[in-house]
């Protein structure tokens, strides 16, 4: 089989019964044709299978002069890349992805974002999946962030990371970073930029217009809807990923997002939302932010930073008929707190279940390790007076984190903990940074 087709071409791949179409990738594989499909996905073919390859297309072969006009009337925001799809480029000739690390290479693939604001600075700590991240790799971006933020050129920080553990992120900063005066935003995309479904550009745009604004919060910026309209700018402490592939992974739980954000379509005029000095809407040059409750206002103050942290905590779902001797294991390692998911306002078996938790736990907290309730269900908060098997679990002292979510609790017992002169049950019921909203009903 003869073929004029190079990788990075649009090519039909023809075999017997069936034709492919997709971009030609570099193989590695003697004797394998590799090709990316329009999902994303990319498929391997026996060069001995194959008929034909016809080429649709020939790949671009000019090298693009990048050249990104700083506008003088736009502001400054920063950007720290950690990982995740949106913070990597896709190369059509090896179908291989690489990081984004420079203005030009944004300006590339994401243009959008430089229609409201420059991207004056790019910091990539490190680049990882967020599944393979631990509080190092928060307490590194709370750093480089502060940074940012005490940077008077710079009006707001936006950090693109990968969707499954950013909530846990978000919920770090917001307990790291003290005396915040400018937003701090979270980011990402499901769906990689080479794909017609990405979500990046809407994200990015939202996440600018947020950047911008005098919302002065640790948030996360993205999809509203699984439509490319708006995005909710979202409390750090009070937000989980309720869905592994659609554009609006994320909700928020147990509270109001501080913000609608519908920046301009394509082609109208674009400039940063006006931001005001106390929380209104605002509206400019096409771009919409709608004010949902009230927030911390940007301001002069210098950030400081708190990143203490103990390492030996856990968080464990618990599941009908789990042998609670699974306990003994934080026990005997040394673990300083647990923060137990339980069923619905906080249930462990208890009193008569030969499963009962509750004699491993009374030891468990009797040696000083903290014990927290959390609730595995979505929304709602934990309740000791309701049953008496949940007054047995409050009597032995673990602690109902009332509304609080198990992901945020868990990175809040961290950070507590790694303050050995606080009192850990006052602190873990203190307000510290949103992560408990009493105006939630029972
Ligand atoms: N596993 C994902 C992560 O959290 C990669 C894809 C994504 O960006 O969500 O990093």
């Amino acid at each position: 089989m003869k073929s004029s087709a190079n990788p990075g071409d649009l090519v039909e791949v023809h075999l017997s019964k069936t034709i492919y179409e997709g971009t030609l990738l570099e193989s590695s594989e003697k004797g394998i044709v590799l090709l990316k499909l329009d999902t994303g996905y990319n498929i391997g073919f026996n060069k001995k299978d194959i008929l034909e390859i016809k080429v649709l297309k020939k790949a671009s072969l000019k090298t693009e002069k990048l050249e990104i006009k700083k506008d003088f009337q736009k502001p400054n925001i920063a950007l720290i890349l950690t990982g995740g799809t949106i913070a990597n480029r896709y190369d059509s000739k090896t179908g291989a992805v690489a990081p984004l690390s420079s203005p030009e290479e944004l300006f590339k693939f994401y243009p959008e974002i430089f229609e409201i604001a420059n991207v004056a600075k790019i910091e990539v700590p490190f680049m990882k999946a967020s599944e393979d991240m631990d509080y190092k790799d928060w307490q590194k971006i709370a750093k480089i962030t502060k940074e940012l933020l005490n940077d008077s050129n710079i009006k707001g920080v936006i950090v693109a990371h990968g969707t499954d553990t950013l909530h846990y992120t978000s919920s770090a900063l917001s307990f790291f970073i003290k005396d915040l005066n400018k937003p701090v935003v979270l980011t990402y995309s499901q769906r990689s930029s080479d794909r017609a479904s990405s979500d990046a550009a809407l994200n990015l745009k939202c996440s600018a217009l947020a950047a911008i604004s005098d919302i002065a919060e640790v948030m996360l910026v993205g999809h509203g809807s699984t439509n490319d309209d708006f995005c909710y700018a979202m409390p750090g402490t009070k937000v989980r990923k309720l869905h592994s592939s659609k554009r609006d992974a994320f909700k928020v739980v147990n509270a109001e997002p501080f913000a609608k954000i519908f920046p301009a379509p394509a082609g109208v005029h674009q400039e940063g939302a006006r931001t005001s000095s106390r929380p209104a809407n605002t509206e400019s040059g096409g771009n919409r932010i709608e004010i949902l409750r009230e927030y911390n206002l940007r301001n002069n103050k210098k950030v400081k930073l708190d990143l203490k942290f103990e390492e030996k905590i856990a968080l464990l779902k618990f599941y009908p008929g789990q042998d609670p001797n699974i306990l003994n294991y934080y026990l005997k390692n040394k673990y300083k707190g647990i923060i137990i998911e339980a069923s619905g306002l906080g249930h462990v078996p208890a009193l008569t279940s030969k499963n009962s938790w509750i004699p491993i736990l009374k030891e468990i907290v009797s040696k000083g390790i903290f014990v927290g309730i959390t609730t595995q269900c979505i929304y709602g908060r934990v309740d000791p007076y309701v049953y008496s098997n949940l007054r047995k679990l409050h009597e032995i002292g673990a602690l109902f984190l009332e509304d609080m979510l198990a992901e945020t609790a868990f990175v809040k017992l961290g950070w507590v903990l790694g303050h050995p002169e606080w009192n850990v049950k006052e602190k873990m019921l203190e307000n510290i940074s949103g992560e408990l909203n009493d105006r939630l009903g029972g």
